[in-house]
């Protein structure tokens, strides 16, 4: 596969995560926004970022923007909740191009979407402890009850390709249980990586619950920025930069997301 090379190509919309995650933000962007080039930075030299400090994931979203900000990106999009939540509150006003997150657009999505007014959330440690979903529903509407739960295992198995697997199913059956005897109607997959366990999520809640997907409703997003001015696509491209080799990245990307990519290449990021 070629490597990338910037200057043949048009401005691209940014994306980044910390690993494979973000490639289900990507699948929803080329389905939204099949014209446009996409450049996708994935941080598997730091992955996970879900246990790690606000100022650590804050340190790392800063150094990828500035990244893809001098590959010539057009917006940045955080494809990655615990980023969203820790880091782009601080990060977007000190940015020359928009910069938009996963949480506010799956925050409203929950709030239209429930009926009984009960939304349960699952996420990483630090998206969770962060309680930003929660807020963020709340400021949309202060009467709806929001049952979090940190979910730190599911990144790893995600990571492993391990979608499918009983021992995955078992640890989504124990994070899912307490949550299900709460009688929420509606479930926010508040983790990038978590579409992927979309169909293993769906067995277990059963049809009665709606799920939210993030990446789905910040594509939407996205796509209503662009079309208020910033689109200039010239033609599909996805080029990937990895902070290290990946073995399992492509498979997955090809594979269960059915994503065709145009370069990927290697590239350190920070110290
Ligand atoms: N996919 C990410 C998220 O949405 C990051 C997961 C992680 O690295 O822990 O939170």
């Amino acid at each position: 596969m070629p490597s990338f090379n910037k200057s043949s190509s048009p401005p691209p919309i940014g994306v980044f995560d910390s690993g494979i995650g973000g490639l289900t933000v990507v699948a929803e962007l080329r389905r939204a926004l099949p014209l446009e080039r996409i450049l996708y930075l994935g941080d598997t030299a730091r992955v996970p970022y879900g246990g790690k400090s606000a100022e650590t994931v804050t340190r790392y979203s800063r150094e990828i923007s500035d990244l893809l900000l001098s590959e010539g990106a057009k917006m940045i999009v955080v494809a990655c909740n615990t980023a969203s939540a820790l880091a782009v509150p601080t990060l977007a006003p000190a940015y020359p191009v928009p910069m938009i997150g996963v949480l506010e657009p799956g925050a409203a999505a929950a709030v239209k979407a429930t009926r009984s007014g009960r939304i349960g959330v699952i996420g990483t440690r630090a998206t969770i402890g962060s309680e930003a979903y929660s807020k963020a529903i709340n400021s949309l509407n202060p009467d709806l009850s929001v049952t979090a739960i940190a979910c730190p295992l599911l990144v790893p198995l995600i990571e492993e390709g391990l979608f499918d697997d009983e021992v995955t199913k078992t640890v989504l059956q124990r994070y899912l249980d307490p949550m299900l005897s709460q009688g929420i109607d509606t479930l926010v997959l508040g983790c990038t990586h978590y579409p992927l366990l979309k169909k293993a999520i769906r067995t277990i809640c059963g049809d009665g619950i709606q799920l939210v997907d993030s990446a789905e409703n910040c594509a939407i997003a996205v796509n209503s920025l662009l079309a208020a001015g910033s689109g200039n696509a010239r033609g599909p491209r996805l080029d990937i930069l990895l902070t290290d080799s990946s073995e399992g990245f492509l498979r997955i990307a090809e594979k269960s997301l059915d994503l065709k990519i145009d370069s990927l290449s290697v590239r350190s990021v920070g110290n």
